[in-house]
This record gives structure tokens, sequence and C-alpha cells, in this order.
């Protein structure tokens, strides 16, 4: 889609969740993981490329001995609606076997991406599995998932910001807006 095109289709609509209460949400999730893994090792799974804003925000606040990672995946094409088709772009540099691992998520909406991901590293035997997404959108849900650490649950509309796109534009927004489809 060329920059015209999709001027013609998406607009940016109002402004859901602002600078500040994202960023003093991602200091409390780290506050929590660094309670509850108190003393340990974590590898953290950036899921590309929807998570790096957040994952970086993240890490920041994070005190423990930790390690980052990052995996590809796809499930959407320049369009906004789910598929179920989830297809590994970039597997893990490195092996996970006996790790900590958090997965690392923009947002959860049907969560086939994030069930196909959870059976692919319990597979690698991890020593135990997590997962934190930014934003959720519940009424989305097809598939039997939660995560274990959420910053803010979303209605079921289509979101842009923070490292979420609509075909590759708007990540970097450092808020959460939603988009309105002109046709
Ligand atoms: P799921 O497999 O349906 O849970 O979709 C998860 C992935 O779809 C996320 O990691 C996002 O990359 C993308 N996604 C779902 N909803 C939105 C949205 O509202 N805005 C941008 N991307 C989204
Ligand atoms: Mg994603």
């Amino acid at each position: 889609m060329n920059a015209s095109e999709f001027k013609a289709k998406y607009v940016l609509d109002t402004t859901l969740i602002c600078r500040e209460d994202v960023e003093a949400r991602i200091v409390e999730l780290a506050e929590q993981i660094n309670i509850d893994y108190a003393g340990k090792e974590i590898l953290l799974v950036g899921i590309l490329r929807g998570s790096v804003m957040f994952m970086s925000e993240l890490s920041k606040s994070i005190t423990l001995d930790m390690a980052m990672d990052f995996m590809d995946v796809s499930s959407y094409g320049d369009d906004i609606k789910s598929s179920c088709n989830v297809k590994i772009l970039k597997d893990l540099d490195e092996s996970i076997e006996g790790a900590n691992v958090i997965i690392v998520e923009d947002i959860i909406d049907s969560g086939n991406t994030l069930s196909y991901l959870k059976e692919f590293m319990i597979d690698r035997c991890v020593a135990s599995l997590k997962i934190v997404t930014l934003l959720d959108k519940p009424e989305g849900r097809t598939a039997d998932i939660e995560a274990d650490y959420v910053g803010f649950k979303i209605p079921n509309e289509f979101v842009v910001g923070y490292g979420l796109d609509v075909a590759q534009h708007y990540r970097n927004l450092p808020y959460i807006a939603t988009v309105k489809v002109l046709k």
C-alpha cells in the first residue's frame, strides 16, 4: 500500500491511552515482575515488531539479571482482521532450554499468536513461561489463553501507537490511539 492509498483508507481517531498513563503502567508491570522473579534470571522474548517500544521501556525498569531475544511471527497482513495462520518469520537466536521466559507482546486479540508461541516455547523445555502484554482485547478472544501481566484491557477496536501499527504506520506514536477505516 503506498502513502496516498494509506491516507485514503486510515485516519487517526481518538487518543485511548495517553503517554503518561502508558509509561506509568509499564513501570508498574516491571515492578511486579521484579517482585515475582526476585533472585532469578529472566529472558524477555519480544515478538517483533509491535513489542519493541514496550519491551525497551519495560526492560529499563527491570532490575533483575536479564537477557533479551526476539521472534518475528505474522498473523496479519496489511489488514486489520485476524487470521489463524501464524508464520515464523524469525526464530530465536539462542536456546531457551531451562530459561525463565517472559513473552513480551504488544496486544492480545484472538490469542492465536500467543497460543502458538506458548506451545512452541514449552516444546523447547523452558523452566518457566509467562506472558506480559501491553494491551488486551478480551472481546476478540477465540483461543483459550490469558496473559500473566496486562497493561490495559481495551475495547474491541483497532489501535495504533507505542509500537502497534496499521500497515506499518504509526508505530512511533508515544501514546495509544484508535484508527478509523474510511473505506
Ligand atoms: P492475535 O493473534 O489475534 O491475538 O493477534 C495478535 C497480534 O495481532 C498482535 O501481536 C498485533 O501484532 C496484531 N494486532 C491485534 N490487534 C491489533 C490492533 O488493534 N492494532 C495493531 N495490531 C493488532
Ligand atoms: Mg504482534
